[in-house]
């Protein structure tokens, strides 16, 4: 008999994305002729860059020819790609990363989903509240956790809320935990956290021999200078932090995918007998085991967002979502809606108005305005009462949307 992984029958409801997927198929079944706007999940819109596209078609070209064909790659991603992340993403802002601690994958929802296999079953984790989903799911399928209570929370899980009054940030767990999972520019609140308050979690992931697991997904939407982009700015952060970046929402790389993980050589873990086991081995053990590497076209086309053309065409690209954020917030708040995030990150999150649940916001925003959004609760029990709003859409759509939501709600 083959005996199914019951951890997965703990999982409370559908993945968010495509539950929405269905609701708003059901919805258009119903309405067929609705134009629907979509800001919900937050999947860009705007081509790749010129560069990106050029090495794209250079990578392609030299497999068509024997002389240049590749086939397998390096799993952990090909030098010349590694090597330009370490330089440009770290080491000119001043932070010691290499290039053999820098591991190149398919998407940084594989790498968070992923991370969690090279600890213990019983390590004790610690997630924001809300949440994207991924990190707790994916601990649920380990049987890393209980089922979940009556609140939405899984058993075994520490929820740090993060509320209207603490400014969407965490507060550090108040029993020690052994894996953290933090996401600055925050997905789905945007808050951002200071140099000040990272260096708070490293003192913490020091004092609790914890690791912390810091997606930086969103951070090239950084435009506050005081914010880091890394977590390796603050100083310690190399023993107790792995870091995720994308391609994706930086540089339009949601459908081409690729992706980031650095694991500094310097971070640990302990085994059963207490002995420190470098964290590094391990990730390159699963990954070359699991992987294959990401297509060496699309690494051509990632290390071209590094170049001078490259990297100009992706701020215009940022500038254009950040000004789609800016339209939504503005528009918004002048219409009384209460909004948060949307300046250092792509996402708007607002108070649905009225004291309505998440959902029911989603259903009247979908029936009378015919526009799509996340509902707050979907990552987790403490975004009830709140709402997600993507900045990623193409910028008719966006103010179209914002007109629709002041005139129609
Ligand atoms: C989101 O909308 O939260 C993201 O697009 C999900 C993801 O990046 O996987």
């Amino acid at each position: 008999m083959a005996r199914i992984n019951s951890h997965y029958l703990k999982l409370t409801a559908g993945y968010l994305f495509p539950e929405i997927g269905r609701r708003v198929t059901a919805f258009l079944q119903r309405h067929p002729d609705a134009r629907v706007l979509r800001l919900g999940i937050g999947d860009v819109t705007r081509p790749l860059p010129p560069a990106v596209i050029e090495a794209l078609h250079e990578g392609v070209e030299s497999m068509a020819r024997a002389q240049t064909f590749r086939g397998y790659g390096p799993e952990q991603g090909y030098e010349f790609l590694r090597e330009v992340i370490a330089e440009q993403d770290y080491r000119s802002r001043g932070v010691k990363v290499t290039a053999d601690e820098v591991f190149v994958s398919d998407g940084s929802k594989c790498d968070c989903a992923n991370i969690q296999e090279i600890f213990d079953v019983r390590a004790r984790v610690a997630v924001a509240d809300p949440v994207y989903p991924v990190y707790l799911d994916t601990n649920v399928m380990a049987g890393r956790t209980g089922r979940s209570n009556a609140e939405g929370h899984y058993e075994g899980v520490v929820y740090m809320p993060c509320t209207e009054a603490s400014g969407f940030l965490p507060d550090l767990p108040a029993e020690p935990v052994d894996l953290v999972y933090l996401c600055f520019p925050n997905n789905p609140t945007g808050a951002v956290a200071t140099k000040e308050v990272l260096a708070r979690w490293v003192e913490y992931a020091h004092r609790n021999d914890a690791i912390l697991l810091y997606d930086a997904a969103y951070e090239a939407y950084i435009s506050d200078p005081r914010v880091p982009h890394s977590i390796y700015e603050v100083d310690g952060a190399r023993q107790v932090a792995i870091e995720f970046r994308s391609f994706s929402k930086t540089a339009g790389f949601t459908g081409t995918r690729c992706a980031f993980i650095v694991v500094p050589r310097d971070v640990t873990g302990k085994d059963d007998q207490g002995n420190r086991v470098p964290v590094h081995g391990l990730w390159s053990r699963r990954h070359s085991t699991k992987f294959n590497g990401v297509a060496y076209p699309i690494q051509l086309g990632a290390a071209a967002v590094y170049s001078p053309e490259g990297k100009s065409q992706v701020r215009d690209t940022i500038s254009y979502y950040m000004e789609n954020a800016r339209l939504i917030r503005e528009g918004l708040a002048s219409a009384g809606f209460k909004v948060f995030g949307g300046l250092n990150a792509p996402y708007i999150w607002l108070k649905t108005p009225g004291g309505a649940t998440s959902w029911d916001f989603f259903d009247t925003l979908l029936s009378r305005a015919k526009v799509v959004g996340t509902p707050g609760s979907g990552f987790g029990p403490s975004g009830e009462g709140y709402f997600r709003l993507s900045a990623f859409g193409e910028r008719s759509n966006v103010q179209e949307a914002v007109e629709r939501i002041r005139t129609q709600l």
